[in-house]
């Protein structure tokens, strides 16, 4: 099983192959290893809300089940962007099933059928995957793959833009403005 890179642990412990990619060695490693534990976290977010598109109920349930079905195809073009980029660095993409034991978001709550509690779940995760890209960009920008990080600050406005839409919904259920 690959390894998941933490913090401090930034080598790619894949397959790699011999590419012309101009990326240097070091780059690739960092870049590969970054890639890796985001596809794995990306993949288990899709499943996150492919799970609340199906089982959500209650206060603006078509809203929320078309919204989310709209998020889980746009996961889908983005994780295909990160194993892409993988590739074309000399890496092998890992998005295997029996993988997703090293994603980093929490097991999402299989038994939840409220639309606001959904919500929540999912709010929780798309933050930490923004959170996520976002160290990514600066641990690639710091290796030298510019490329690679310019692919994860789209990535991150495209995972901000989620969570807005998400956090909008949690408007009148406990969300209070920050204190002055
Ligand atoms: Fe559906």
């Amino acid at each position: 099983m690959a390894k998941h890179p933490g913090k401090g642990d930034t080598g790619f412990s894949g397959t790699r192959w011999p590419t012309r990619n101009s990326v240097g060695e070091n780059a690739k490693n960092v870049s590969l290893a970054t890639l890796q534990a985001l596809l794995v976290d990306g993949i288990d977010l899709y499943n996150c809300t492919r799970q609340a598109h199906w089982n959500l109920k209650g206060t603006n349930f078509i809203g929320l089940h078309e919204m989310l079905e709209g998020f889980y195809n746009a996961l889908n073009e983005e994780t295909d962007l990160l194993a892409e980029r993988m590739v074309l660095l000399g890496g092998v993409a890992n998005g295997v099933t029996q993988n997703l034991t090293t994603s980093r978001l929490p097991p999402y709550p299989a038994d939840l059928l409220d639309s606001i509690g959904h919500v929540k779940e999912l709010a929780d995760r798309y933050a930490q995957v923004g959170k996520a890209l976002r160290d990514g960009i600066d641990e690639t920008d710091d290796a030298g793959d510019a490329d690679t990080a310019d692919l994860l600050t789209e990535l991150s406005r495209a995972i901000d833009k989620k969570l807005w839409m998400l956090e909008a919904h949690l408007h009148g259920h406990g969300t209070q403005p920050n204190p002055a």
